[in-house]
Formats: structure tokens, C-alpha cells, sequence
């Protein structure tokens, strides 16, 4: 395990950083010692063990490279995860928000075995075997107000299963991290349209796009959408 000097990230709560400005790399601190979940490098620095969040794995450390305004990170997080996997992003997601609880719904029988297997010595993660576009379904295995919806699913109507959620769970001045792959709606229109298409469908809605964040430097046809409930 290596031995680096490692820093916290200057707006991300509980997010650290190393190497110099532009150019850093992220990590958290790993919440189950000695363990990786994908093939992650995990370093020490002070005593402390850190795990290595690759941009190209988790299209949330893309997005916090690239620097969003709205800050929505804190270690108290309730979160409904929609595409939870198997728990690439959600465990960082746990390392951050430690005292907070992570929901994770999965419909790939597959993926949640792996997840419940590499994620079980961590008690701030609930994952869950269902499908997405019915939020109905789950309600009985949620029993926190959700501060923080995180959609990363490959459907072709991201846009109605992501309002229906938020509809459904999240609260009042809660956050929606929405990941758009415009391949998985349209293969044939062009991306900008695709995402324009998603974005009024959600204003529609009555939710309120904060920031639209480009991605494609890490994942080729993604932006992620931060949005929030209107008064709705
Ligand atoms: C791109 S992967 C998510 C990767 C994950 N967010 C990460 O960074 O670790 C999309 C996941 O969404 C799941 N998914 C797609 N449609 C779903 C649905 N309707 N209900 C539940 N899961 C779904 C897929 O099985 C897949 O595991």
C-alpha cells in the first residue's frame, strides 16, 4: 500500500485530494479497512486509509472534477441510489456520508449479490432488489426523509423514472443528481438534442435544473444534471 501526501478536497465535505492543482486525484476514506470493491488503490497517509475514486469508474468523481457550484455532500446524507450496481460509486458514496443511509436499488440479479457481498461490513448502505420504474415497490425498505436522489440507470425514459422518484421520496428542498447517457435514449439524434429533451421534460415537471455538468472527458455521451424540487 503507498504512502502519499494527502489532503481535503477544498469544497467537498469528507472528499480528499492529492497532487497539485488541476490535476488531483480523488479519494475517500475507506470505511472498511483493508477492503476494495473494484480493484480501487487503496493509500495511507497519517495513519488514515484512503481509497483511490477513478473518474472513469464513477460518474460522480467525473462530475466533482469538474468542479459543480452547488455543494450537496455532507457526512449525514440520506440517499436513494436508482442503479446501484455493483457499488462502484454508491461505497464512496458510503465512506462520505458515514452517518447517513444509502439506499441502493438494483434490479440486476447479478449485481446485487455482488454488491451485498462486497459492501456487508458497512451498515450505512441498504441495498435493494427492484426495479426503478416502479418507486411503489420499495417504499416499505425506506424509512429515512431522502435528502439526495442519485440516477445513474441506462433506460430510454431516464427523465419520467427519475420525476417519478423524486415525487415519490424525495423531500421538499432535496437534491436530484441526475446521470443522462443520451446513447441509451436515442442512438441517432444528436446528444445536445437528446439532453434538451430530457432537461424540459424535468422543468415540465416542475423541478428546477441548477447546473448541467459535461462529463464527456470521462464518460463519452454523459451529462449529469443537478436539479432540485420546486415548490411542488
Ligand atoms: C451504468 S450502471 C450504474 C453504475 C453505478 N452507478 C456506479 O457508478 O457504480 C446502470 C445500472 O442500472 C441498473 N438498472 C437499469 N435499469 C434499471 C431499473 N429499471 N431498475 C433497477 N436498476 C436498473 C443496471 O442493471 C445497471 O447496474
Amino acid at each position: 500500500m503507498s504512502n502519499i501526501e494527502i489532503r481535503n478536497h477544498p469544497k467537498f465535505y469528507n472528499v480528499f485530494i492529492s497532487g497539485p492543482k488541476g490535476k488531483f486525484k480523488l479519494y475517500t476514506r475507506n470505511l472498511d479497512k483493508g477492503n476494495r470493491i473494484y480493484g480501487e488503490r487503496l493509500v495511507n497517509s497519517k495513519e488514515i486509509e484512503y481509497r483511490e475514486w477513478d473518474p472513469y469508474r464513477s460518474k460522480l468523481a467525473a462530475l466533482l472534477l469538474e468542479n459543480p457550484i452547488t455543494n450537496f455532500l455532507s457526512e449525514d446524507l440520506n440517499c436513494l441510489y436508482l442503479g446501484a450496481s455493483s457499488g462502484t460509486t454508491i461505497s464512496h458514496l458510503s465512506d462520505i456520508a458515514y452517518s447517513g443511509i444509502i439506499y441502493g436499488v438494483e434490479f440486476a440479479e447479478r449485481s446485487i449479490r455482488q454488491l451485498i457481498q462486497s459492501t456487508s461490513r458497512r451498515n450505512n448502505i441498504i441495498p435493494i432488489l427492484e426495479d426503478v420504474r416502479y418507486p411503489q415497490n420499495y417504499a416499505k425498505s425506506i424509512f429515512s426523509n431522502i435528502d439526495l436522489i442519485y440516477q445513474d440507470i441506462s433506460q430510454p425514459n431516464q427523465a419520467e423514472i427519475a420525476i417519478k422518484n423524486c415525487n415519490y421520496y424525495l423531500k421538499k428542498d432535496g437534491i436530484l443528481i441526475f446521470a443522462i447517457k443520451s446513447q441509451s435514449i436515442d442512438s441517432i439524434r444528436k446528444s445536445e438534442d437528446v439532453y434538451a429533451q430530457e432537461k424540459k421534460i424535468l422543468e415540465e415537471a416542475g423541478y428546477n435544473i441548477i447546473e448541467s455538468v459535461n462529463i464527456h472527458r470521462y464518460a463519452a455521451n454523459h451529462i449529469i444534471l443537478i436539479v432540485k424540487r420546486g415548490n411542488t
